[in-house]
Order: structure tokens, then C-alpha cells, then sequence
């Protein structure tokens, strides 16, 4: 099992597995997938979490591997949810984000992608700015139905280009070019 690939993506979340494999294609690297939840530490650090997140998974699977922590920060509630992206979505989801804001919906989005295998932990940050819609568009996962892209009047539900754009893209890119050098 597992024996073709020389990185493995470990995520219970399919939907970011196959936007970094269709990314990481585009630069020549082949990703595997092991489906698995991860326990998270609480940390006000999307770079902390992500660095325990794959130690603990590389203790688990000893194969080299990445992880990748989001998060979803809002200018005008003081950058909430940020690291507790995935909480909120389940609690409150879209519907609630929506109903929090008025006239300032800048955001960004953060993808940290932590590599590790034995000798080596290292973190990759991608981030996009952009906003939140006024209402859900597209029929997206997560948070795509109200993210807006800058220089986009289109969430990242509605387009075709996500995955040449993302904070995943940005953050998958810089480590490509770590990965196929080091
Ligand atoms: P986590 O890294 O799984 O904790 O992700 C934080 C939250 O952000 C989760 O609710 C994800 O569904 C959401 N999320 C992360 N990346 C994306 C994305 O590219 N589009 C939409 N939602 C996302």
C-alpha cells in the first residue's frame, strides 16, 4: 500500500487533496493521498498547528509527506475566524459569516503546507487577498460560495481558475520549487 508515490498529502479533506494534486501536477510532482484526520492543537498559529499537524503525522505514517492548516481572516471582525476557520464553518457556516458583516468585507485567505519527513519540518505560507461576497455564489465546498478574489467579481465557487490563483497555489509553488531543489 502507498508504495508508488515519494510524498504523500494527508488530510481527511478530499476537495484540498485534489486541488494540490492537480497543482502540484503542473510542476511535475506526484502526490498520494492518505485519508486521515489529524488531531490539532489550539494555537492562535495557523503555522504552529500546521507544524504539529505534521510531525504527529509523520509519527503516524513515516513516509515523507505534507499537511496543509487554512485560515479565512476578516478585516473587520479582527481577522476572525483565522485559525478557527474550520470551527466556524461547521457552527455558524456562510449563512453566519454573512450576517456578521456590513460595508468592510476585505479578507484574506492563509494556506500553510508543512513538509516533514525524518530529517526535515519545513512550512510554505500562501496568501490571497480578497473579499466576501454579499451573499453565497456558485456552488463551491468551504468557504468558495463567499470568496471573492482580488481583481475577480466572481467567487472562487464561480470560476474555472481556482487552482491557478489560490492561497493553496501560492503556497503549493513556493514549495515546488524548495521540493525539486533540495
Ligand atoms: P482547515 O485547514 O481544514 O482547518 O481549514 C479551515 C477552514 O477553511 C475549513 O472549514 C475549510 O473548509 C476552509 N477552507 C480552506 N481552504 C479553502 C478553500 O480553498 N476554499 C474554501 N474553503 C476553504
Amino acid at each position: 500500500m502507498h508504495k508508488s508515490f515519494d510524498l504523500f498529502f494527508v488530510s481527511s479533506n478530499n476537495h484540498k487533496y485534489h486541488e494540490a494534486k492537480n497543482i502540484l501536477d503542473s510542476f511535475g510532482i506526484r502526490l498520494g493521498f492518505i485519508k486521515s484526520r489529524l488531531e490539532e492543537i489550539q494555537s492562535n498559529s495557523l503555522c504552529d498547528i500546521a507544524m504539529a499537524k505534521a510531525s504527529y503525522a509523520f509519527s503516524q505514517f513515516k513516509k515523507p509527506l505534507i499537511i496543509e492548516d487554512d485560515g479565512l481572516f476578516i478585516d473587520s471582525i479582527g481577522g476572525f475566524p483565522g485559525p478557527y476557520s474550520s470551527y466556524v464553518f461547521k457552527t455558524i457556516g456562510n449563512r453566519g459569516i454573512l450576517s456578521l458583516l456590513k460595508n468592510n468585507r476585505k479578507a484574506k485567505f492563509v494556506s500553510i503546507i508543512t513538509y516533514c519527513d525524518k530529517t526535515t519540518l519545513q512550512s510554505f505560507e500562501g496568501n490571497l487577498n480578497g473579499k466576501i461576497s454579499k451573499s453565497q455564489k456558485g456552488k463551491g465546498w468551504g468557504y468558495d460560495p463567499i470568496f471573492v478574489p482580488n481583481n475577480s467579481v466572481k467567487t472562487f465557487a464561480e470560476i474555472n481558475n481556482k487552482n491557478e490563483l489560490s492561497h493553496r497555489y501560492k503556497a503549493l509553488k513556493k514549495f515546488s520549487k524548495w521540493y525539486l531543489h533540495k
